[in-house]
């Protein structure tokens, strides 16, 4: 009986992308290790049971959350002022730092919060879409600064946006869309001036860059950092559903809690956004760390090193398909070279095509408007982890020849479906609904992005619309997926 409902489950599962073996980068981080695997899953499993939510009641998790902080703690340079907590991923991790700040900005600026002044979150383009979630959860002004097309950011641009109504200002170590390590020192040095709090968004790069040779100061050895997140089920190896966000000062930290006795039932005392909450995530993680150690995780980042600048030599050699930037860390961000001439380019998007055609996934990311006018290129992300060191080989000579495949081309192109849009009259300030939501879809060929449909139109087509309309096309496009037939 149950045989039958895991096979379901098995075929299932089999329509997914591989998330081992190093051919998807992007979502999945393999170590290569599969003992850490079966490690993981025998310590989430025994941790199955425990609702993580009271820690007085299953004191293992308090016992687990202390090592997994010790250690992650240690490996960012934190002293015994640094505290936190570990939550259910990186957006969470991000929602927490803005929602503390805010709440401390109120506090400390109690006649702008009377008066209504929405304080401000500062922060690059290129800092992770959950600071806008968290600006629009917590009613804060999101006030993205330009980077430069090759992904960064002056340190004076952000500097000179900074004033009182400023709740925080965040950096990344390493920006996802673009690999470049953001200029924590200056920033944060700048912010500590003016009594400003600052977070490091180290979702992403927060358990290799402690490792990776050569890496500018970035973490809380810089005074001026109050605060920094970095993702446990990235680059500590563990299943979904584990990060950990620190703050300096116990202050600040508890700053982040709810609790409350003003209800009839049992006093509620939360340090995350959830109530009951698995504590298995917890404990695949705090095994992994137990299990590597800073050894592991040495050895698992000077592996990663390998394959960047394989993969940098490789690109250096493909003829109109340039590296953006100059990345620092586990990421790599691929854009056409605009020095070449346009029959030489090679457009990211129809590489990525190129590429899932062969079994190989990149991320497509589309081009990109910012506040002043300036365009980030259209590009694609690659995540590169352990275990693609493996099949470096292969996966240079795939780049090669889908670059070869498609080099001169004419790049995705979404301007005549967007002009179908605009004539239908929706715009930013009327978007479609459902139902014209996904007429519009089928029509962009869309529906159909889960059998293994070229993106690169949809991306195309998103990068020629109004973002609300765009918005509005993709949330459809998901809450489709899960509709019930
Ligand atoms: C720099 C950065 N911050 C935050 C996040 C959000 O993390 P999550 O997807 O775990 O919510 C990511 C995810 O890729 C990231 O790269």
């Amino acid at each position: 009986m149950s045989g039958g409902i895991l096979g379901r489950l098995r075929d299932l599962r089999a329509l997914d992308a591989p998330t081992h073996g190093g051919h998807v980068l992007a979502y999945v981080y393999d170590s290569g290790m599969p003992e850490l695997d079966e490690l993981a899953d025998a310590a989430a499993s025994l941790a199955r049971p425990v609702n993580g939510l009271d820690p007085t009641v299953f004191p293992s998790v308090a016992a687990m959350e202390r090592d997994l902080l010790g250690f992650v703690r240690r490996a960012v340079h934190g002293g015994r002022d640094v505290t936190g907590s570990v939550t259910s991923g990186g957006t969470e991790s991000c929602l927490l730092a803005v929602k503390t700040a805010r709440d401390l900005w109120r506090t400390e600026h109690p006649d702008a919060a009377a008066q209504g002044t929405r304080p401000r979150l500062l922060a690059p383009s290129t800092a992770h879409a959950a600071f806008q979630k968290a600006a629009r959860l917590f009613d804060l002004e999101f006030d993205p600064v330009p980077c430069a097309p090759d992904g960064t950011v002056a340190a004076a641009d952000l500097i000179a946006r900074m004033g009182d109504d400023v709740a925080l200002v965040v950096v990344s170590a390493p920006a996802y869309p673009s690999g470049a390590l953001d200029p924590v020192g200056a920033v944060a040095a700048a912010a500590k001036v003016r009594g400003i709090r600052c977070h490091v968004d180290a979702c992403f790069g927060g358990l290799v860059l402690p490792w990776w040779r050569d890496a500018a100061p970035w973490d809380f050895r810089l005074p001026g950092v109050t605060s920094l997140s970095a993702d446990l089920h990235k680059f500590g190896y563990a299943p979904k559903g584990v990060s950990v966000l620190l703050h300096r000062g116990r202050r600040q930290h508890r700053a982040q809690f709810f609790a409350t006795t003003r209800w009839p039932g049992y006093p509620v005392v939360n340090a995350t956004l959830l109530g009951s909450r698995s504590a298995s995530p917890l404990a695949a993680a705090w095994a992994i760390v137990q299990r590597l150690g800073d050894d592991g995780f040495a050895e698992l980042t000077a592996s990663i090193e390998r394959v960047a600048a394989g993969i940098r030599d490789e690109v250096a050699r493909i003829p109109g398909l340039v590296v953006m930037g100059d990345p620092v860390g586990p990421a790599i961000t691929l854009v056409a070279d605009v020095a070449a001439p346009i029959d030489v380019r090679v457009d990211p998007h129809r590489l990525a095509d190129e590429l899932a055609d062969h079994g190989w996934r990149i991320q497509h990311q589309p081009g990109f408007v910012q506040s002043d006018g300036t365009r980030l290129p259209r590009s694609a992300h690659l995540t590169l982890t352990p275990v693609l060191e493996r099949r470096l080989k292969d996966f240079r000579r795939a780049l090669t020849h889908a670059a070869d495949a498609v080099r001169g081309r004419r790049p995705a192109d979404g301007r005549w479906m967007a002009g179908a849009v605009r004539t239908l009259g929706y715009a930013a300030d009327r978007v479609p609904g459902p139902a014209a939501s996904w007429r519009l879809l089928r029509l962009a060929g869309a529906g159909r992005v889960t059998q293994g449909q070229p993106m690169s139109t949809l991306m195309a087509l998103i990068e020629e619309l109004p973002a609300p309309v765009a918005e509005a096309l993709l949330a459809e496009l998901l809450a489709r997926m899960s509709e019930p037939r």
